[in-house]
């Protein structure tokens, strides 16, 4: 039997249903969720990305700020900015769009972010109690692929979870997330030797490497879970994932496609992150 498509497009739309409920109930109570994005430069990709941030936050109700700055930007300006909304208690939520232009270092402005408005997640010290499994700001990709599991039912204890990919936005957080939820994590990436040897062991394989058709029907295991965060332009223009989606959906059990699949649920769980940081502030 083929797998069940798991449409993150569905599930997006019914969390934010909730959330913006959730946003009504907080501004009676005086409380109006605000989220700062802020870009550096012109790059085509992340201008689409931030404006979609900001339609969706004004969908369901969270005050959105975008700050637009030139590509010549420096680090300290970008420093000044970030410090500035760090103080604004009109926000509770910042996110600088990455990549940033060459001669700012990322780590230094991600460092520069108060942990309790990281809604990226992106802050070593979310990181660091993600890892220790302390309350945090996950990224919003990985949390969005727990939440699509989550709302499918589908079990996580003692399962076997391999993650192709070790990024920081996806690949290494999504590990500690589901080892958090007591699955066992296997990580490939570049360097690992005979990559099927791994993914075709997984309960749940979840590939984040962004190279077209590198996990095929060989590399998965009947009824496995296979969630696809692969994001490539193909020459056509078109959108591929890294699975061969139509080979790899008679194999598994339940596969999201590309579009439609994780990517709607990255901007969710950013709202849901924003409204957390509003109720804690
Ligand atoms: N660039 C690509 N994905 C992301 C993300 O999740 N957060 C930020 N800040 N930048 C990105």
């Amino acid at each position: 039997m083929p797998a069940e498509v798991i449409y993150g497009t569905e599930i997006a739309t019914k969390l934010r249903n909730e959330l913006r409920k959730e946003i009504m109930s907080l501004q009676k109570k005086g409380i109006q969720p605000g989220l700062a994005v802020i870009i550096v430069g012109d790059d085509p990709a992340s201008k689409v990305y931030v404006r979609e941030k900001k339609r969706a936050s004004e969908a369901i109700g969270i005050h959105s700020k975008v700050i637009e700055l030139n590509e010549a930007t420096s680090q300290q300006e970008l420093l000044d900015k970030v410090l500035e909304l760090n103080n604004d208690s009109s926000i509770h939520g910042i996110l600088v769009q990455l990549p940033l232009p060459k001669h700012i270092d990322a780590k230094i402005i991600i460092e520069s972010i108060t942990p309790n408005k990281d809604v990226d997640g992106f802050h070593p010290i979310n990181v660091g109690r993600l890892i220790t499994n302390q309350e945090c700001f996950v990224p919003c990709t990985p949390l969005g692929i727990l939440y699509m599991i989550k709302d499918k039912n589908i079990p996580i204890e003692g399962k076997h979870v391999v993650v192709v990919g070790r990024s920081n936005i996806v690949g290494k957080p999504v590990g500690h997330l589901f080892l958090n939820e007591n699955a066992t994590v296997t990580y490939c990436h570049s360097a690992t030797e005979d990559l099927y040897n791994h993914t075709k062991k997984a309960d749940i394989l979840i590939s984040a490497v962004g190279k077209p058709n590198l996990i095929n029907e060989q590399g998965v295991k009947d009824g496995a879970v296979v969630i696809d965060v692969g994001n490539s332009v193909l020459s056509s223009g078109k959108l591929s994932g890294d699975v061969n989606f139509d080979v790899v959906k008679e194999k598994a059990s339940y596969i999201t496609p590309v579009p439609k699949g994780v990517g709607p649920m990255t901007i969710t769980m950013l709202l849901n992150n924003t409204i957390i940081a509003a109720k804690q502030s």
